[in-house]
């Protein structure tokens, strides 16, 4: 049995649903749109990671995330700061990708509002001492013993505001790609010329 969507065949209902899915994930945990593969990097280094989706702006077409100012991806966005961003909701059978220019803040009025904004779980995150991705002779947090749990007072987890940082994404092109039984349907958006078009899927 197949049920009639919308955004089948519709370019507006395609772009209405992107942009739904992309701003129901900041608040929806169960949404699969809240974490997305972010993959960056140069000629012959590049890789994909997990991130989760802290805010989209459809008027200025910005997605963004936040990340520790001294790990690898931001190192290679300050290199390239082109990238991309892959999405895969399975119960709606739709993937989103999307290439995109990364602007990385730091100790700026962005980064300040977001962090007034983080709660004291995810600020555990931007406390640890070394670098994320340094090597370690023991298994490790990368956490000092007495901030090794949720004890740690909102004093003390203002200083991961040091390490913290976000990326905004703003969006180049979006790919999607519909899956279903009466036929796959697979549509780009170029963003910068205002253009769409169908493509095989
Ligand atoms: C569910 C989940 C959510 C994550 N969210 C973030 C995030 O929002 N920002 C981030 O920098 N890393 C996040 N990570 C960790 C990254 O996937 C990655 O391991 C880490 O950022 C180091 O990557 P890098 O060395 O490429 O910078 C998340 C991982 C998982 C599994």
């Amino acid at each position: 049995m197949s049920i009639e969507v919308s955004y089948y065949e519709n370019f507006q209902e395609i772009k209405k649903k992107i942009w739904l899915m992309l701003s129901d994930a900041i608040t929806n945990r169960k949404s699969s749109f809240r974490i997305p593969v972010f993959i960056c990097g140069e000629q012959s280094d590049f890789d994909g990671r997990i991130v989760v989706l802290r805010q989209t702006d459809k008027d200025n077409k910005i997605v963004q995330f936040h990340s520790d100012i001294r790990s690898d991806k931001i190192k290679k966005l300050k290199k390239n700061t082109n990238a991309a961003m892959l999405f895969y909701d399975k119960e709606e059978k739709i993937q989103v990708r999307l290439k995109v220019e990364c602007i990385v803040n730091y100790s700026n009025e962005v980064t300040k509002e977001s962090w007034s904004k983080t709660q004291h779980i995810s600020r555990k995150c931007y406390l640890v001492d070394s670098s994320p991705g340094s090597e370690s002779s023991t298994p490790t947090s990368g956490l000092k013993p007495e901030l090794d749990n949720f004890e740690f007072t909102k004093e003390q987890s203002e200083d991961g505001y040091q390490n913290f940082t976000v990326v905004q994404c703003k969006i180049k092109s979006m790919e999607w790609l519909y899956l279903a039984a009466k036929g796959h349907r697979r549509a780009m958006f170029d963003l910068e010329k205002n253009k769409e078009n169908w493509l095989v899927p």
